[in-house]
């Protein structure tokens, strides 16, 4: 295969080198072409636009494969648990007992947040949306922890505000709920494990202790796991971007939290719910809606199907589809929203407009049948799957600031008017 990509514009041929990645993917390398030719690339929405060289995450959209580190995410999901997937996202390597164990114990530690920011909870409405008190509350980390840090220079320091990061968001993601319950906050305990905490933080009462399920904490950890990371997905370049600019890892964070929200990513979650109560409300009528889905004219949209990268199975969504059968049945629950789902699901693979758009189940689909059978309530779907990205949001901002990777500033093409001379109308 030839090393270079030669583009012909206006009768000048310019080579441009061509790069291929360990899983044999292969780019063309254009980032001398406006120098040498004055012409950038277009390309709305980056569906065929790399941003970055990656060693996180792998997928392949049409076989249906992820792999975090090169390990396939159905023997991580099996085998391992979140924190040890957060440490191999973040620092490359699955980690020995020890490194392990420091930490496990790092990260239990400094479960605790700054009591002063307990003050900002007290400002928002009762009825503020969980991911707007999150974003809010992570770019509040950024003046608890100042910090202007080279992951290269200050590693100790990076690697504590990665580990404040991993201890602190899920007390602030039980606190948000918590304050829109108006029930009091409950503190982290560092005798329970990462699941168990943030569990109990979210349902202990003062009146009753909450009961710890294996079966729950299991389907949780799971759940996290499969949502770590994705490569270059919406709100990890709005991380990578925010990065960029050499903000604080706490806002760039907060920034990928507030991409993540959106209802066509993270937002999806909580819509597929409300969309599946819709059906049910309106008598179970599935068909209906694969039509309202396919209607041009309809603004309707089949919520936790379809994808820029999978045009097969997103593997996730398989493994999330069996253990929803599994946790509702260990948990005794059945949940017609389930059952809608897999009707749903059977509909649209059968029918020629989502089979011509490759459009199958996406990770958002069955996630949150699984977060309402363990008690997580709707608006608290997407808080979930940002937890559940964070490492993979701080392992690519880190892979960015260590490769020392420039601003990112993508350049455009004006489509406005040419020049003309300002009419004064006497404002001044
Ligand atoms: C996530 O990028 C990631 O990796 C994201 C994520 C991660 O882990 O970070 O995987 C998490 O965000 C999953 C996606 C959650 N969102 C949803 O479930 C919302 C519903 N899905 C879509 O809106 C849509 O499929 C997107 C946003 C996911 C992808 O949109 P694209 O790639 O821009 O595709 P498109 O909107 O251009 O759709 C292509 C065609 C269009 O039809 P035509 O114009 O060609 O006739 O497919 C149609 C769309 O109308 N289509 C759908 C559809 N999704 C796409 N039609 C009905 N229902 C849908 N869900």
């Amino acid at each position: 295969m030839s090393n270079t990509a030669q583009i012909i514009l206006e009768g000048k041929t310019y080579e441009m080198p061509v790069f291929e990645g360990t899983e044999g993917e292969k780019a063309i390398d254009i980032g001398k072409l406006r120098d040498q030719s004055s012409y950038i690339t277009l390309d709305s929405g980056y569906k065929n636009t790399g941003a970055t060289k990656s060693a996180i995450t792998f997928l392949d959209g049409e076989l249906g494969i992820l792999s975090y580190r090169g390990y396939p995410i159905e023997q991580l999901a099996e085998k391992s648990t979140f924190l040890e997937v957060a440490y191999l996202l973040i620092f490359g390597e699955l980690p020995t007992t020890e490194q392990f164990a420091t930490f496990k114990t790092n990260i239990t530690r400094r479960t605790l947040v700054n009591e002063d920011m307990r003050k900002i909870f007290d400002g928002f409405p009762v009825n503020a949306h969980p991911m707007g008190v999150l974003g809010a509350l992570s770019s509040a980390l950024a003046v608890f922890y100042p910090s202007q840090i080279d992951p290269n220079k200050d590693k100790a320091e990076t690697e504590l505000h990665i580990v404040r990061l991993l201890a602190k968001l899920p007390t602030i993601a039980a606190w948000a709920y918590k304050n829109s319950q108006g029930h009091p906050l409950n503190y982290p305990k560092n005798k329970l494990g990462y699941c168990e905490n943030f569990l109990n933080m979210m349902f202990a009462m003062p009146t009753e202790e909450y009961d710890i399920d294996p079966d729950i904490v299991d389907a949780l950890d799971k759940l996290l796991i499969l949502h770590a990371d994705h490569e270059q997905n919406c709100s990890t370049s709005t991380v990578r971007l925010a990065g960029s600019s050499q903000v604080s890892l706490y806002s760039a964070i907060s920034a990928g939290i507030s991409s993540l929200w959106g209802p066509l990513h993270g937002g999806a979650n909580q819509e597929v719910i409300e969309m599946l109560e819709e059906i049910i409300a309106d008598g179970g009528n599935v068909e209906k809606y694969v039509a309202k889905a396919k209607d041009k004219n309809d603004s309707f949209r089949l919520m936790g199907f379809g994808h820029r990268v999978y045009k097969n199975f997103d593997p996730r969504a398989k493994i999330i589809k069996v253990s929803c059968d599994k946790v509702l049945k260990k948990l005794g629950i059945n949940d017609p929203a389930l059952e809608v789902a897999k009707k749903l699901e059977e509909a649209a693979l059968t029918d020629p407009y989502f089979i011509e758009r490759k459009l199958y189940p996406n990770v958002d689909f069955y996630s949150g049948i699984i977060y309402r059978a363990l008690g997580i309530p709707t608006n608290m779907f997407t808080v979930m799957f940002a937890l559940g990205r964070l490492p993979g949001w701080i392992a690519q901002w880190k892979e960015m600031r260590e490769e020392n990777q420039p601003i990112g500033r993508p350049r455009q093409i004006y489509t406005g008017y040419t020049k003309r001379d300002y009419k004064d109308i006497g404002t001044r």
